[in-house]
């Protein structure tokens, strides 16, 4: 069975598609078989997948309703870790990605506005009844206090957090506008510890 990993959130920008290609390319680079299914029509994960060329993870795009015949097919291609991307302002293709997934990881930046948003995604999951965890991402540096707030007001909707967040760093959109990871450009770089921390993280979840 391979590991199903969805990543949601209502708000446009909020760091979806980052998220998926770094946790799909650091499956790949642990040596599963990983791929990212793209449900957004704007198709932004396969665009850097085109950029990326012929390395791991494979990018495809699936609209939501054919979700769930792509991850089958996926299966039978002997794919292990799959990644789905979801578009903004769209409730039925993240229903159908929190239904398809082991866990399900909701980023946002922590601010009102976009925690606001967050409020759809907290009955979806608890009516999906799947483990779910808010990443706070692109936290400005030394924003300790505001980083806090926002778990806050996301654990009161219920919510769980994440214990590892993303800062706003520049590793993450210059890597991602090549096709490749913060890792691949700068390994030793804070954005790669980040990712490196996330993934120990979430891979125990899934363990
Ligand atoms: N932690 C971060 N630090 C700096 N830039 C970031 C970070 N996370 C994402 N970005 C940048 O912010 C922009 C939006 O990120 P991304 O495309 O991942 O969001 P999204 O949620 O997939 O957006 P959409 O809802 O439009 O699909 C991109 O240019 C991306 O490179
Ligand atoms: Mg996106």
């Amino acid at each position: 069975m391979p590991f199903v990993i969805a990543i949601v959130s209502q708000k446009g920008g909020s760091g979806k598609t980052t998220l998926a290609v770094h946790l799909a390319t650091r499956a790949a680079q642990a040596k599963f078989e990983s791929c990212v299914i793209d449900t957004d029509p704007q198709a932004t994960a396969a665009a850097w997948g085109d950029w990326r060329g012929d390395f791991l993870p494979v990018v495809v795009t699936a609209p939501p309703a054919r979700l769930g015949r792509t991850i089958e097919s996926a299966k039978k291609n002997k794919v292990d870790f799959i990644v789905i991307d979801t578009p903004p302002h769209a409730d039925a293709a993240a229903r159908e990605a929190i239904k398809a997934a082991d866990v399900v990881l909701i980023p946002t930046k922590p601010r009102a506005f976009d925690l606001h948003a967050l409020e759809p995604i907290a009955d979806l999951v608890s009516f999906a009844k799947k483990p779910a965890y808010v990443v706070l991402n692109a936290v400005p540096s030394g924003a300790t206090i505001l980083a806090k707030d926002a778990r806050s007001i996301a654990q009161e909707m219920g919510l769980d957090v994440c214990p590892v967040e993303l800062g706003d760093r520049a590793a993450f959109h210059r890597s991602s506008a090549k096709g490749e990871t913060a890792v691949e450009v700068k390994p030793d770089g804070k954005a790669a510890k980040e990712i490196e921390a996330l993934w120990k993280w979430l891979k125990k979840k899934l363990d």
